[in-house]
Order: structure tokens, then C-alpha cells, then sequence
């Protein structure tokens, strides 16, 4: 006897009408690295398939996202000057601000959505200028250059404004600095839930972010942290975000579920580069369907609430959904 949920599994057609959850390639947003004097792509050992760019090879990338109908990336730079307080992306005419006007003056048509953090562009890799004894960021005084830098995307020409950094009032500080700043219009996305997680190894190779002491458990969240997770989404609710963000994804689902039924404001999973790593490891070796593993991992974060996935598999996951 077939029960009634294996009666509606047995024909194409009907399999079809019973789907539940769907995958576009528009709900992607593509990272993309693009380094300083560099003068062709450079892979990421750890990444396979993902490259620190230059502006041109980005250009590049961002057109073969676009044709497959990615209309999002999210932009990492990685500056030659790294110094105590970040100055690289405190200029209008840094590395960071020349890269979102070139790649925004090149491909206006896309969502350029910037990282906003410091670890890129210290010296010493955290997310902020630390106290005045070296061993901790401090959190208001890494608040002012904050917003600074926050500017200087704006005024470069980003789309979308994605602190990164976990201070506490980034948002609210952020909001107040583009409003007062002729950028009301300007939407924040906010990494809200970013837990300190070993899954962040292989971005660090790629951006050159690791932090030359310590870690960024003063900051970041801990993983046993449920409640604490939903509280961080919710305050950035509050101090303004128009979107939130639960990173990594994976290991996170309940998390992307929890916070979906307590927001109506879009949710987006960070997919992170750990996650991409294992995948990519098990299918260079063989020991598993990369294809169908990929497929299934990124419906997994649209089926637990997120709306919109931040994935360095966005190009082959989207050439799956073309049938390309
Ligand atoms: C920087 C930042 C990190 C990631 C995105 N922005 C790493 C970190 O906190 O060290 C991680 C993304 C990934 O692993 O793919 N604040
Ligand atoms: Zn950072």
C-alpha cells in the first residue's frame, strides 16, 4: 500500500507540482576577492575554484555570473598597505574605494554589495583598531572609523553596505553616518548572527585576514549560543538593518529558522569558505557527487528560512539550474 506522500513522488509531473522549496539563480549573491598588485588571478589553495582577482579578471567574473543570471556579488579587497587602523579603507582613493568605483563605473547594472570590516586592511587582522594594552578590539573607537569607511563605499559607489566586524552598534552607527550623509537610500546588510567559527579558515587565505594573535572570540559569537544568536539578528532589526545574515550556514540551519519566524525582514546564509572547502575536497577525490551534494546543501538553507544565499558556488550552481 503506498501512503499518500509516495503516491505524489511517483511521476515526473507530479514531483514537480510537490516542490516545495526552489532555487534561483537571483537568490545567490557571489563573493569575489580582488587583490592589489596583482597582475593575473591567483587561485586559492585552499579554495578551489575561487581566485583573488584583479579588477579586470573581476570584471570578467562578474560577467559570467551575470549571463547566468546572478544579479548580486559581494566585494573583498585586499589592499598592499595593511597599517594599525585600516587607512587603506578610510581614502576616497584607496585601493577599496578605486576597486567599487571601477567595478560599479564598469557593470552599474549589479547589485555590488561591499564587505565592510577591517581585518583586510590591519596589520595585525582584527576586525577593529585595538585597546590601548593591544589585546582586545575596542568597540567604540573601531565604531567611528566604522562609519568613515562606511562612507567611503558609499560615496564609491556600493549598493549595499555589509558590515562584517560584530561590534556592538555597528548598525545604528552605520544608518546614522549615510543618512546624516545624503545616503538614507543606502540599504544595510548586516552580518547580525556571525558565530567565531572554524569554518572562516580558507577565507582567511583568500582575503589575508588572519589575525596575527588571538582570535575573534571577543567579538564573534560562541557556537553553543542559541538565544544569543536570535537576540544579535533582532538588535540589528532594531538599530536599522534592512536585511540580516546567519554565518556560516551549514552548521547553523535551526539558527536561519529561528531568527526566519521571528523577522519578516529578508534573511541571507553566508555559505562560508569552510564549507566550500569540504565539499570541493570530497568531490576532487571523488568521494562524493559534488553536483548533487551542492544542490542539496543550498536548498537546505532556503528550506530552513534564509532567502538569499552569499555562495562561492553561485556560477555552478547557477549553470545547474540553466541546464548548462
Ligand atoms: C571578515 C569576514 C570573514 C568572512 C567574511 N567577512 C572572516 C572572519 O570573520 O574572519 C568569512 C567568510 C568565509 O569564510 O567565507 N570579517
Ligand atoms: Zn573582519
Amino acid at each position: 500500500m503506498n501512503k499518500r506522500t509516495r503516491r505524489l513522488r511517483l511521476q515526473d509531473g507530479l514531483r514537480a507540482l510537490n516542490t516545495e522549496t526552489v532555487l534561483r539563480p537571483s537568490d545567490f549573491i557571489f563573493p569575489i576577492f580582488v587583490k592589489e598588485g596583482i597582475s593575473a588571478p591567483a587561485e586559492v589553495i585552499s579554495m578551489p575554484g575561487v581566485y583573488q582577482h584583479t579588477v579586470e579578471s573581476a570584471i570578467e567574473a562578474i560577467d559570467e555570473a551575470e549571463n547566468l543570471g546572478i544579479k548580486s556579488v559581494m566585494l573583498f579587497c585586499i589592499p598592499t598597505l595593511k597599517d594599525s587602523c585600516g587607512s587603506d579603507a578610510l581614502h576616497d582613493d584607496g585601493f577599496l574605494a578605486t576597486t567599487i568605483r571601477a567595478i560599479k563605473r564598469a557593470r552599474p547594472q549589479i547589485a555590488l554589495m561591499t564587505d565592510l570590516c577591517f581585518c583586510e586592511y590591519t596589520d595585525h587582522g582584527h576586525c577593529g583598531i585595538l585597546n590601548m594594552n593591544a589585546l582586545t578590539v575596542d568597540n567604540d573607537a573601531t565604531l567611528e572609523i566604522l562609519a568613515k569607511q562606511a562612507l567611503v563605499h558609499a560615496r564609491a559607489g556600493s549598493d549595499m553596505i555589509a558590515p562584517s566586524g560584530m561590534m556592538d552598534l555597528t548598525i545604528a552607527t552605520i544608518r546614522k553616518a549615510l543618512d546624516e550623509n545624503g545616503f538614507s537610500n543606502l540599504p544595510i546588510l548586516a552580518y547580525s548572527t556571525k558565530f567565531a567559527s572554524g569554518y572562516y579558515g580558507p577565507f582567511r587565505d583568500a582575503a589575508e585576514s588572519t589575525p596575527s594573535f588571538g582570535d575573534r572570540r571577543t567579538y564573534q559569537m560562541s557556537p553553543a549560543n542559541r538565544r544569543e544568536a536570535i537576540m544579535e539578528s533582532l538588535e540589528d532589526e532594531l538599530e536599522g538593518a534592512d536585511a540580516l545574515m546567519v554565518k556560516p550556514a551549514l552548521a547553523y540551519l535551526d539558527v536561519i529558522r529561528d531568527i526566519r519566524e521571528r523577522t519578516l525582514l529578508p534573511l541571507a546564509a553566508y555559505n562560508v569558505s569552510g564549507e566550500y572547502a569540504m565539499l570541493k575536497a570530497a568531490g576532487i577525490n571523488g568521494w562524493i557527487d559534488y553536483d548533487r551534494v551542492m544542490m542539496e546543501t543550498l536548498l537546505s538553507f532556503k528550506r530552513a528560512g534564509a532567502d538569499w544565499i552569499i555562495t562561492y558556488h553561485a556560477v555552478e550552481a547557477a549553470k545547474i539550474l540553466k541546464g548548462i
